[in-house]
């Protein structure tokens, strides 16, 4: 059986293939500590969880919701948008609920990009975007980010050629893998640059709530006239643990947000209703958790920064997101090194190529890992540097 043209070119998701392996090696009777996916291992939060129990329990929903979802749920999230951004959102036009922000990242493609039409997309970045390019037949142009440049795209590097076929310019900040933070000049100048070049812009802002030493991220909404021009997707996975509920939104541009909600009015039949009722508390109930888990990664972050520091690997110390990019030691790929780590103490990082060819020299360790396996894998670490010195010394 042949598949389809448009699926030739791509590639089995990232961390299928480190799934994979994983599971190999445990099937072996090998213990692997994994540093690898960014899945919250903190519960969600029990009275979210409550919501979702009792709302379950109502015959009302059971049924088929709205693919707009309920209105209620649609207010809570321009409320959270006010409170928390100070940006105001009219909750019929301007927000859309989406079955987790994977979900419309993709589908966002498929709304703008027609064969051959260029999506801008940072290098390294989150797989889907590039991905949804390429499901819809467009092609993406990628934007290093570099060291640097502080790991923000340079647009003045983009050729006009490019830019001419250019139809959505995707950034993501609190940045993954790599980090980086940006700041309100930036993403002004990211409207105005959209405004110049007739473009599209989708911000992927999921890490806002996860953030350290008072750091307080921004909103891409918060930039002058970034409706005008875009959305910013959000999720409830990383704020409030709820990966598995499968609930985030898009916010912003009132005409973007109607076309998505045509496309996916034709693929999904919305998100759970006891779910959305979840997602209400989460956004309109007591915020207390977010400064508890980021109290958790803060430590987990410095604990593995030490050690990284003491085998020599040199990483920034992230300001917010999930995230550590290190350096890998001199003379390896980032693949190289991630292989070793596995092969030999049995330690999962993913290769900073893994995000495209920018990543090469990094890998990145997610600080979603339970604190009894953080202090082993950080232990393993140690001793893959001990080893390595003997036989150097040799
Ligand atoms: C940058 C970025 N965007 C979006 C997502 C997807 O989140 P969701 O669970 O809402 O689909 C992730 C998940 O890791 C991510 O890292």
């Amino acid at each position: 059986m042949r598949p389809a043209k448009r699926i030739e070119n791509l590639p089995p998701y990232l961390f299928m293939e480190i799934s994979r392996k994983i599971a190999e090696k445990k099937a072996k009777g090998e213990d692997v500590i994994s540093f690898g996916i960014g899945d919250p291992d903190i519960p969600t939060p029990a009275h979210i969880i409550d919501s979702l129990c009792q709302a379950a329990k109502d015959p009302a929903n059971h049924r088929y919701p709205e693919t707009e979802s309920l209105p209620e749920l649609r207010r809570a999230i321009a409320g959270w948008y006010k409170k928390r951004f100070d940006v105001s959102l009219d909750a019929d036009s301007e927000v859309l609920p989406l079955i987790g922000s994977k979900e419309g990242i993709v589908h966002i493609a498929l709304c703008f990009i027609d064969p051959n039409d260029i999506a801008l997309v940072p290098d390294p970045s989150y797989p889907p975007y590039p991905m949804g390019t390429i499901l819809a037949g467009g092609k993406p142009h990628y934007m290093p980010l570099t060291e640097e440049n502080s790991f923000l795209p340079d647009f003045n590097a983009i050729p006009a050629n490019i830019l001419k076929k250019a139809k959505i310019l995707w950034i993501n900040y609190p940045n993954n893998p790599t980090g980086a933070v940006a700041d309100i000049d930036f993403f002004n100048r990211t409207v105005e640059f959209a405004h110049q070049h007739d473009l599209i812009v989708c911000h992927d802002g999921p890490y806002t709530e996860v953030a350290y030493d008072d750091y307080k991220p921004v909103s891409f909404m918060q930039a002058e006239g970034a409706k005008e021009v875009g959305v910013e997707f959000h999720s409830l996975s990383k704020s409030y643990n709820m990966t598995g509920w499968r609930i985030g939104m898009a916010v912003g541009n009132a005409g973007i947000i109607d076309t998505l909600k045509r496309v996916k009015s034709n693929i999904d039949s919305g998100i759970p209703q006891a779910i959305q009722y979840a997602a209400i508390e989460a956004l309109t109930g007591p915020q207390d958790c977010i400064q508890v888990h980021n109290a958790i990664y803060q430590r987990r972050r410095d604990l593995i920064i030490d050690m990284l520091n003491k085998i020599g690997l040199k990483a920034e110390i992230p300001k917010a997101g999930l995230y550590v990019w290190a350096k890998v030691p001199e003379g390896y790929t980032s693949i190289d090194f991630a292989g070793e780590l596995l092969e030999k103490v049995g330690v999962v990082v993913t290769p900073g190529t893994g995000y495209g060819q920018t990543g090469e020299g990094f890998v990145r360790l997610s600080l979603t890992i339970p604190d009894g396996g953080l202090v082993k894998g950080l232990s393993r670490l140690a001793e893959w540097h001990r080893n390595r010195s003997k036989l150097k010394m040799h």
